[in-house]
């Protein structure tokens, strides 16, 4: 016996293109970019049931899974949000490369946050979608009465408010949710993806 009995072919890792094929499906990255309250979720989890019920095996990420979890020594500076999108995007990556439809729903609100995490996905997989929902409606939806806080200057750096958004220059998508019904954006989110 040699140290040299471990067969090649069974020593190699299943490759990308070998979960596609187990799966039916392309692994892909939609990622989601909007301010606090514009509807990134409430998209990723209406897609994410239209794609069930074509068979299609899907991943959320956003801030209930990540920021409570693997993330939740952040906090929302310029330097910690970066640290949460690169995180995210290490993440995300394991799952494009299982051949998963993937949907991160974060504001990632500079073009060079989104831009490191195109990079680290692979610009091939990446699929921008502006959710350009008026700030004036995310402050009246103040869904988590957050923005209402960020007036009376209780949380800082509350982006649309007191920290920037940069609008993306490019995206593959943009939907405005005060426009747009959900079936009408995942109509057109299912439309990008090839699977109307
Ligand atoms: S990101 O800027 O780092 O991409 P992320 O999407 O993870 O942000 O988290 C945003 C969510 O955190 C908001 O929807 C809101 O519920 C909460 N939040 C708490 N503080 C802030 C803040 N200062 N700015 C924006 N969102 C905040």
């Amino acid at each position: 016996m040699n140290d040299n009995n471990i067969y090649p072919i069974f020593d190699r890792m299943l490759t990308r293109a070998d979960k596609e094929r187990l799966l039916g499906q392309r692994g892909v990255m939609l990622w989601f970019t909007g301010l606090s309250g514009s509807g990134k979720s409430t998209l990723a989890i209406a897609l994410e049931r239209a794609l069930q019920e074509r068979g299609k095996l899907c991943r959320i990420l956003d801030g209930d899974n990540i920021r409570t979890g693997i993330n939740n020594n952040l906090g929302f500076s310029d330097e910690d949000r970066t640290e949460n999108i690169r995180r995210i995007a290490e993440v995300a990556k394991l799952f494009v490369d299982t051949g998963i439809i993937t949907l991160a729903a974060f504001i990632s609100p500079t073009e060079r946050m989104r831009q490191m995490a195109r990079t680290i996905i692979g610009a091939a997989d990446f699929k921008e979608i502006y959710v350009s929902t008026p700030v004036e409606e995310c402050e009246r939806r103040d869904v988590k009465g957050l923005y209402a806080k960020a007036r009376a200057g209780l949380v800082k750096n509350f982006t649309g408010i007191s920290a920037p958004f940069e609008a993306p220059a490019a995206p593959a998508l943009t939907l405005d949710t005060s426009r747009l019904s959900v079936a009408e954006s995942v109509s057109r989110l299912l439309g990008l993806l090839g699977m109307e």
